[in-house]
């Protein structure tokens, strides 16, 4: 592409997706400079947990949906980067403190810490003509000094996350509801439940797991979900699992199968919305139910493709694929390979819509992966002709699905042996 002229990257963020991005570009040869943007004064992005919500000290929404007990729900041999894995240590299933100091200890293998401008948060990014193709401008504020600047660029690296904007779901009647009615993303330590009825809805990996952690003081738990597949995990006697909520009345829940119960507080574990406050709609981005379009397999921004987006896929091996995409958007940046044009890739976002559409997909599943991403992965390294993922990642990712669905209180206790790149064992197997 452009040799002869500076090439300036901005990366927006720097949680995993972010430094893993700043990892890449800063020994990138083409590349001649890179900004890093943080908001927060530390890295870590989801992996830094904090006792608050709502605002932080500069009127910024929390970003961190961490609460206090949490272990990972995947076990750490596929939690690494391919070229950086978590050390090695007794357990696979790590507490996000753990977590939070591998992403630390990455980031300064790499010199990506020093690099970091830390308590900047972009406001505004904006495409422009340029001398020779589009630029963008970026703007940014010094938190701690209040002083805004915009600076120019040739690539922008949107890795700004995608689990801290509630959703918050249409049930006729929560508005009125005459309790407590609160998201996942404001829960960090069980203990607000103290003797209450809580009715938790959705069956996620962040409701499961914080419906068991609240029975433990709560007066009754209700967890309601539409799980296709019966979870096999013994809840204890206060615990019970019902339908899909109808409507709520009052303190009164009316769930799809008819029955009825009072609750003190309506607990919603119903996910997060992908949100990209600074970009202009002239980077002609929209979201959707939850689908960010357009997209070129779910990274480039299709009508300006110097803009990519690292970490929208979810139900993924999500490091190890921040690295793959990273790779791959670099190589075209990189003049390893060409993008298609923006007809092709536009035919190939609507054909892959399409594909999804016919096996079942919803719109709010535009970038689910789970079964797919072998494949998604395979399409990525093929195009960029890079390492594509080992496919004992995906297998592991598999099983320990299946063993959290089915024994939600001791899969954390099976311990995962990666022998190749095909082959694992369970080398502690918490059913045994
Ligand atoms: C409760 C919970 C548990 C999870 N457990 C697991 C797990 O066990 N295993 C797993 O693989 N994944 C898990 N995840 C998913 C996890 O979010 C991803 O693995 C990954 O950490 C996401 O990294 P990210 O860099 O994309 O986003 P984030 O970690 O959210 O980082 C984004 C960063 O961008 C910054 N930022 C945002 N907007 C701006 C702005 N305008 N200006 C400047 N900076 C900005 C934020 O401050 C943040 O530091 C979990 C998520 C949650 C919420
Ligand atoms: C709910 O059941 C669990 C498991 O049996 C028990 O530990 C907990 O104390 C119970 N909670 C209350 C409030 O009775
Ligand atoms: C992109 O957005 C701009 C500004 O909103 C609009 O004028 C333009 O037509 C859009 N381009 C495409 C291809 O949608
Ligand atoms: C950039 O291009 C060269 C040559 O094709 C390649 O070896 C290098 O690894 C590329 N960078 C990335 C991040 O792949």
């Amino acid at each position: 592409m452009l040799f002869s002229a500076m090439v300036r990257v901005c990366v927006i963020g720097a949680g995993a997706a972010g430094v893993c991005a700043a990892r890449h570009l800063l020994v990138e040869p083409c590349v001649d400079h890179v900004d890093i943007f943080e908001q927060a004064s530390q890295l870590g992005g989801t992996w830094v947990y904090t006792e608050k919500v709502g605002y932080d000290d500069f009127g910024l929404p929390i970003h961190s949906s961490m609460y206090k007990s949490l272990r990972t729900n995947l076990p750490k041999e596929i939690m690494g980067f391919p070229d950086f894995p978590v050390p090695e240590s007794e357990k696979s299933y790590l507490p996000a403190k753990e977590m939070l100091s591998f992403l630390q200890l990455y980031a300064d293998k790499h010199q990506v810490t020093d690099r970091i401008n830390f308590n900047h948060h972009v406001n505004l990014v904006i495409p422009k003509a340029g001398p020779s193709g589009e630029l963008w401008d970026v703007s940014f504020k010094n938190l701690l000094n209040g002083e805004s600047e915009t600076r120019e660029y040739d690539y922008v690296f949107v890795c700004n996350g995608h689990y801290n904007t509630p959703f918050i779901p249409n049930i006729p009647g929560l508005k009125e509801f005459q309790g407590d009615v609160m998201h996942s993303h404001d829960y960090r330590v069980p203990e607000i439940f103290s003797g209450k009825r809580v009715l938790v809805v959705g069956a996620g990996p962040s409701g499961m797991d914080i419906a068991l952690e609240v029975t433990n003081v709560a007066h009754k738990v209700i967890l309601s979900h539409h799980l296709k597949e019966q979870p096999r995990t013994v809840f204890p006697d206060n615990l019970t699992q019902k339908p899909d909520v109808k409507r709520l009345d009052g303190k009164k829940v009316h769930f799809a199968d008819e029955s009825e119960d009072e609750v003190d507080v309506v607990f919603l574990c119903t996910g997060y919305l992908y949100n990209f406050p600074f970009l202009h709609e002239s980077c002609n981005i929209s979201v959707e139910d939850n689908c960010v379009e357009p997209l070129y397999k779910h990274l480039v921004n299709i009508h300006h493709p110097t803009m990519c987006f690292i970490g929208v896929p979810y139900y993924v091996c999500a490091f190890s694929m921040f690295d793959l995409q990273v790779r791959y958007y670099i190589r075209s940046i990189n003049g390893t390979f060409s993008l298609p044009s923006t007809e092709e890739m536009i035919a190939h976002w609507e054909e892959e819509k399409k594909d999804r559409a016919s096996r079942g997909y919803t719109k709010r599943q535009a970038h689910m992966m789970g079964p797919d991403q072998e494949k998604y992965y395979a399409s990525l390294a093929t195009e960029a002709g890079t390492k594509s993922l080992p496919s004992v990642l995906t297998k592991i990712r598999e099983e320990s699905s299946i063993r959290f669905l089915h024994n939600l209180k001791h899969y954390r206790q099976d311990v995962y042996k990666i022998i190749d790149d095909n082959t694992y064992e369970i080398v502690n197997d918490a059913a045994r």
